[in-house]
């Protein structure tokens, strides 16, 4: 067997993207509510007042907050060891800055924990996943005001403390190094000052301020990191805590010395640069050059840089779709994403969103990862987009979804047969749910379908698609029957 008996294989989704019930049970406003939904064509738009007639896909989302259980027996029916999960931070502090935290929130999250434990399903919770109060982010200008940080901590020492026992596995912030992208302020730390404020989340034109505003955001989200770490393990020292990359992985487009040099300065300082902080506690070498030459000034203060030294994680975990590749011809054809847009590789085929599908770069950045780490690591994200059909007779069939899947399975075993301690997998949107980049509702991931369409109609009733139950088959043999 090459998987180890205790694999944890699973799934995922964040809070946003599955809940809905935005203004249910005492949760406040976050600053995904305030996105609306777009396409693959129309750019999504930050709106400060809530608009009639527009749709807000977090608003409903799947309504996984009146189906979780429902929803839960489905992924114990697929055989789950492990749900990656967050917490909106607003259902525990509504506002951010309350002075007690909402209780009504703490009792549905302790509800879903109970329900995973008795079927003994480990959850694996994103403290921050791509939402913060939306408070926090028009009072104080999000993450690059630090007194989020103390924010952030009071919020994370609350369901350290209410859910011992209950969690083990803790991730700080999702997709961490998104921030060192322009468009990571919308997604990553709702910072309205970056790009003018509201409006369509698209690459900004930042000026140089605007540039050192989202690193310090970022280093405040380091800091925050690097003392949630110390304190969950204060609390409780069976919690582990592990950090989130989003895997914006690339090769060089061509031999040419210069795009080598051009891919491993991406590589670096999209990412990597985050990794090394959270994984080695300190800022890497590389990035006081990209800093200098691009007026880049981090508030640091005293004290800081042993904050780092003395959080680092204990787990390493990343998100992996696609690869692009990196040129420095500038007509160069680009490929799809939803945080960066390489260039297209002429050996991949591409999804329909025009994601570029690339298992053997799995293999490849798995051990990249391991090589420098030397960390247990787990896959947090993975899987393909696409736009199911929904059978008059309640079956989905997606081939496509399980050969994406078989693909990447067979590359995560070649991986382990390199040594890697890969010790988990959880597929992305393992239920249907709205997408991140489009907002749209049929971009599904799911092994699960959820009948509801792009505007909102649908009886969100949940179907088994094929890919459910060959997952649940992959999961029986622990990996060894693919077929
Ligand atoms: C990751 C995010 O970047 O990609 C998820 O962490 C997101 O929140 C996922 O849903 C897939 O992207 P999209 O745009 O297809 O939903």
């Amino acid at each position: 067997m090459t998987f180890s008996n205790d694999f944890m294989w699973g799934g995922a989704t964040a809070a946003n993207q599955v809940e809905g019930a935005w203004n249910v049970g005492g949760k406040g406003p976050s600053t995904q509510d305030h996105i609306a939904q777009g396409s693959r064509e129309v750019i999504r738009k930050y709106t400060e007042n809530i608009e009639e007639g527009i749709i807000y896909p977090s608003h409903e989302a799947v309504d996984f907050y009146h189906h979780y259980k429902e929803d839960i027996a489905m992924f114990a029916e697929m055989g789950f060891k492990i749900y990656r999960m967050s917490i909106a931070w607003t259902r525990i502090f509504p506002n951010g800055d309350d002075a007690e935290p909402n209780k009504e929130g703490i009792e549905f999250y302790r509800s879903v924990f109970q329900e995973l434990k008795k079927y003994g399903i480990e959850p694996l919770v994103t403290l921050s996943h791509y939402e913060m109060p939306y408070n926090l982010a028009i009072k104080y200008d999000g993450w690059a005001d630090r007194k989020c940080i103390d924010f952030y901590l009071k919020y994370s020492e609350t369901v350290f403390r209410e859910y011992k026992g209950l969690v083990k596995y803790w991730l700080t912030f999702n997709e961490i190094n998104s921030l060192s992208l322009s468009t990571g302020g919308y997604f990553n730390g709702g910072i309205m000052s970056i790009a003018g404020g509201f409006g369509p989340m698209e690459y900004p034109n930042e000026t140089a301020e605007h540039i050192s505003r989202r690193y310090t955001a970022l280093h405040h989200q380091f800091i925050a990191s690097a003392k949630a770490v110390n304190l969950a393990h204060e609390i409780d020292s069976n919690y582990q805590v592990g950090c989130m990359i989003a895997g914006l992985t690339s090769y060089p487009y061509t031999p040419n010395p210069d795009d080598m040099l051009a891919a491993q300065k991406q590589k670096r300082e999209q990412l990597f640069f985050a990794g090394d902080i959270h994984v080695k506690g300190e800022y890497p070498y590389y990035m006081k050059r990209y800093f200098k030459e691009n007026g880049i000034n981090i508030t640091m203060e005293s004290g800081d840089a042993d904050v780092l030294k003395s959080g680092t994680v204990d787990f390493f975990t990343f998100s992996y779709y696609s690869t692009g590749c990196i040129s420095t011809d500038p007509e160069a054809e680009k490929t799809g994403g939803n945080l960066i847009f390489g260039v297209k590789n002429p050996y991949l085929d591409t999804s329909d969103w025009g994601w570029q599908i690339d298992p053997k770069g799995l293999r490849y950045f798995l051990n990249e990862f391991y090589d420098r780490y030397r960390l247990p690591i787990i896959i947090t994200e993975n899987g393909l987009g696409a736009d199911d059909t929904l059978e008059a007779d309640g079956s989905v069939h997606d081939p496509y979804r399980i050969e994406y899947m078989r693909q990447h399975f067979q590359q995560m075993e070649e991986a382990i047969k390199d040594g890697v301690d890969l010790i988990g997998y959880t597929a992305w949107g393992c239920i249907d749910i709205v997408s991140l980049s489009t907002g749209e509702m049929k971009k599904r991931y799911g092994m699960i379908y959820v009948d509801k369409d792009e505007k909102g109609n649908g009886s969100l009733k949940r179907y088994r698609k094929d890919s459910f139950y060959w997952y649940k088959k992959v999961i029986e043999s622990n990996g060894e029957d693919l077929s």
